[in-house]
């Protein structure tokens, strides 16, 4: 289970706005990856140029051999059964409780009948949390209910690939935490694709296999997730640290005469790399690799203490 998802040269713009410019990655089949960017770098316009539901003004998308952004509808409709997909702002139908709303994907997609689909619907509403709310509308329940019915929506169909977006904004910490372990644990369970965009830096640490970062309309950086969480490259030293030293600034990127004056400022060391969250359930993660393999394999060496118990509750988040 789970699928490669390869994406080669991706360019979108909207009218004269250039969105992102020749986005090139792999999603590795059965591992989960993190997408990260200022707010407006166009993560969420990734995700769905992912699902066809935006046209990519050039490159491809190619899931098992087919390029969704250049095949035809009824093959896009076939492809997107593969998915799960939680948008950001939930989008759940408003005029819909969330029993039904769960339920919709299997009515639309399946034969499944009522008493199974029944079964279904509670097992993910079980999962995420929501039992007993089945009857309440959208309307009627607070903004991190709506994201993890949007989450139990998104599971229905046992995806192949799933793409979540912000699941944890408007989450409090501690749920925060509960929904890591959960797409930890699904993903040892059903090995599913995933890929989660998030600003939540604590979980960038722990949660992926695999690190992207969209920045100044293109990817600055992707790879394993020791390659960034090690990396002294500006940018991605500032986000993945939440440090105001760097390359962003509040709006848009900072002009000459700030960085210049940033210049002689000594940045905190790099935090040390945690080791990442395991699976509840005793399954190994699909991927699982030896803590400190990529770095050995590269000549980088990890930022000391490293890849230790202590490690796990270094947040990154230093101020500067
Ligand atoms: N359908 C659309 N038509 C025109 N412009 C769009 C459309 N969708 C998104 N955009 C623009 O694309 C840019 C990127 O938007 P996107 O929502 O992908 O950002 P984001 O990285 O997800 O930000 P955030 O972290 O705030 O969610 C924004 O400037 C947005 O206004
Ligand atoms: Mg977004």
């Amino acid at each position: 289970m789970g699928v490669d998802v390869a994406v080669t040269n991706l360019t979108k713009s909207f009218g004269k706005q250039l969105i992102w410019k020749g986005v090139t990655l792999t999603l590795p089949a059965g591992e989960v990856s993190v997408m990260l960017g200022p707010s407006g770098t166009g993560k969420s316009v990734f995700l769905k140029a992912l699902i066809g539901l935006i046209k990519p003004d050039e490159g491809s998308i190619v899931i098992e051999g087919t390029d969704i952004a250049s095949c035809s509808e009824k093959e896009l409709y076939e492809i997107r059964k593969l998915f799960g997909v939680l948008f950001q702002d939930g989008a759940m139908f408003g005029s819909m409780n969330l029993y039904d709303n769960v339920a919709f994907p299997l009515r639309e997609h399946t034969r499944k009948g009522e008493s199974e689909i029944r079964d279904i619907v509670m097992e993910k509403m079980d999962l995420v949390g929501l039992l007993g709310a089945e009857m309440k509308l959208p309307g009627e329940i607070s903004g991190g209910m709506r994201k993890r019915a949007g989450l139990a929506r998104a599971l229905v169909l046992d995806p192949e690939i799933l793409l979540i977006d912000e699941p944890d904004s408007g989450l409090d910490p501690v749920r925060t935490s509960f929904i890591n372990q959960l797409f930890i644990d699904l993903n040892a369970q059903i090995d599913a694709t995933f890929l989660i965009v998030t600003h939540d830096i604590h979980s960038v640490r722990i949660v992926p296999d695999n690190i992207g970062l969209l920045y100044h309309k293109h990817l600055a950086m992707y790879g394993p997730r020791e390659m960034l969480l090690s990396s002294d490259t500006p940018v991605v030293r500032q986000f993945l640290n939440a440090q105001t030293v760097g390359p962003i600034g509040m709006s848009e990127e900072k002009d000459a005469d700030q960085l210049a004056a940033e210049k002689d400022m000594d940045l905190p060391p790099i935090p040390p790399i945690p080791l990442q969250l395991e699976p509840s359930n005793g399954i190994p993660r699909r991927s699982q690799r030896e803590p400190g393999a990529w770095c050995r394999e590269n000549g980088v060496i990890p930022p000391k203490g490293s890849f230790t118990k202590e490690a796990e509750h270094s947040s990154g988040s230093q101020q500067h």
